[in-house]
């Protein structure tokens, strides 16, 4: 090309999630049956999305009007059920002018990070969700700057790293929360929230808070939407039904937008949004009819306990194996249906590794990097098939660990799984000397 047509930003662009699949499938193909513990997709990890909502669906799509556009900013009807849902809760009131139908949150966060002001950065944490790390990076063509989440206090934000660093770097306009959290599956604390939204509020910042799995948070976690916090902060959550329904290939998530009253620039931010979404005319219609009628009926929200209460009890049972391990950090999730274990620090070296076929050795050997939690995910890809994602690599981390999802619905399977994950854990550390000392996880500031 005559001139440079790359983006500058375009190496920021990883999903290792998806990425390391290619491998995974090559090993596959050569015989070794894969246990898919990489993506947080329920459906396509066996669960099945209950009848009565499948019939709404197929209700709603015989009329005519589900084949149309809707609105950009989504439907009138929809938009004015959520907000009243909103403003029953507490907290913060909202009306349908304050929500903005997207393609999947995935969607939502694109748009967003695009249409920042090309010098203002978002941090976030640390381990990061990719899609948010990513599309940062890749709109600042910078690294993203992230605040820590502790695997030592349970994952709880370090708020005086947090502080330092918004502190220290002028060009931060806004705070990134996911909660709960992907990938560790934390549940912020309400007086967490407060003393984010108070930093927000002292350095004139704006606050994201990724709430797609808000409504998947266990009993008595103490989940509380960043709404009823927020006071008079201009903020934006974000909400999905891909986890919740769950019904990821509708792609339909929504925005909420807070105090866009109480700063100009925040208020022609949030309308630069609806100008985006305008030229892309509008978001799918289908799930829009449909969720109210599927968030309304009395049968949702017990059907979202019983799902919870199972994900509670695997992550009891995943943290009980192995925290057994004296190499691993490990806490139980507290929402969504994910889980990190850490390895502590010195526990990793390059000389370790697992058996394999000589072909799956040969796939996982030209991928084997540096980072020593990539190679131990590789490894056990190719000695198991479990298929999990490294957190240094995933998910822009410090540390050396790994998340494996809570979604495998069948116990016994699970109990397998967690079996055999300790048993190669075991055996990967014992198979060359570990180095260093083991009694603290590996946390060197971001
Ligand atoms: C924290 C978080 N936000 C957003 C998304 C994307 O959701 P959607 O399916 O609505 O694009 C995911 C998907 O895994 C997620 O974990």
């Amino acid at each position: 090309m005559r001139t440079a047509i790359v983006h500058p930003g375009a190496d920021n662009l990883r999903y290792e999630i998806r990425q390391i699949v290619e491998v995974a499938k090559a090993i596959a193909a050569a015989g070794q049956p894969i246990r898919w513990e990489n993506i947080g997709d329920p459906v396509a990890k066996g669960e099945r999305p209950p009848a009565w909502i499948k019939e709404i669906v197929g209700e709603v799509a015989r009329d005519d009007l589900s084949f149309a556009y809707s609105p950009t900013k989504g439907l009138d009807e929809t938009r004015a059920y959520i907000a009243n849902e909103r403003n029953l809760e507490g907290g913060i009131q909202i009306t349908a002018e304050d929500i903005l139908f997207f393609n999947g949150l995935g969607d939502a966060i694109s748009t967003i990070y695009g249409a920042l002001h090309p010098t203002a950065r978002v941090i976030g944490p640390n381990p990061a969700y990719p899609t948010h790390s990513s599309a940062e990076a890749a709109h600042a063509g910078l690294p993203h700057i992230t605040y820590r989440l502790d695997p030592q206090a349970g994952w709880r934000p370090d708020l005086e790293d947090l502080e330092t660093k918004v502190a220290a770097n002028p060009q931060i306009a806004a705070i990134l929360i996911i909660n709960p959290d992907n990938p560790t599956g934390f549940v912020y604390p309400q007086e967490t929230l407060a003393a984010i939204v108070d930093i927000a509020r002292r350095y004139g910042l704006f606050l994201i808070s990724d709430e797609i799995y808000s409504n998947l948070a266990y009993a008595g976690s103490g989940m509380h939407k960043l709404a009823s916090v927020i006071g008079e902060v201009p903020a934006i959550a974000m909400r999905g039904i891909s986890k919740e329904f769950p019904w990821p290939g509708a792609r339909c998530g929504w925005i909420e937008i807070y105090n866009r009253d109480q700063d100009a620039d925040f208020d022609r931010f949030a309308r630069s949004l609806l100008e985006t979404k305008m030229l892309e005319v509008c978001a799918t219609t289908l799930p829009q009819r449909v969720l109210p009628k599927v968030m309304g009926d009395p049968r949702y929200y017990p059907y979202l306990e019983e799902r919870v209460a199972a994900y509670d009890r695997r992550a009891k049972r995943a943290a009980e194996v192995l925290s057994a391990i004296p190499e691993i950090a490990i806490h139980p999730a507290r929402g969504a249906f994910y889980m990190t274990a850490v390895f502590r620090h010195g526990a990793l070296n390059l000389d370790q590794s697992l058996p394999a076929t000589p072909s799956a050795s040969a796939i996982i050997a030209p991928h084997l990097s540096p980072a020593l939690d990539q190679r131990f995910v590789l490894h056990l890809l190719a000695n198991t098939g479990i298929c999990v994602v490294p957190l240094s690599t995933g998910f822009n981390s410090d540390l050396q660990g790994f998340r494996f999802t809570l979604l495998e619905a069948d116990e016994a399977k699970f109990e397998i799984l967690l079996t055999d994950l300790a048993a190669a854990l075991r055996a990967y550390l014992a198979s060359a000397a570990s180095t260093g000392n083991v009694t603290r996880p590996n946390v060197t500031a971001a």
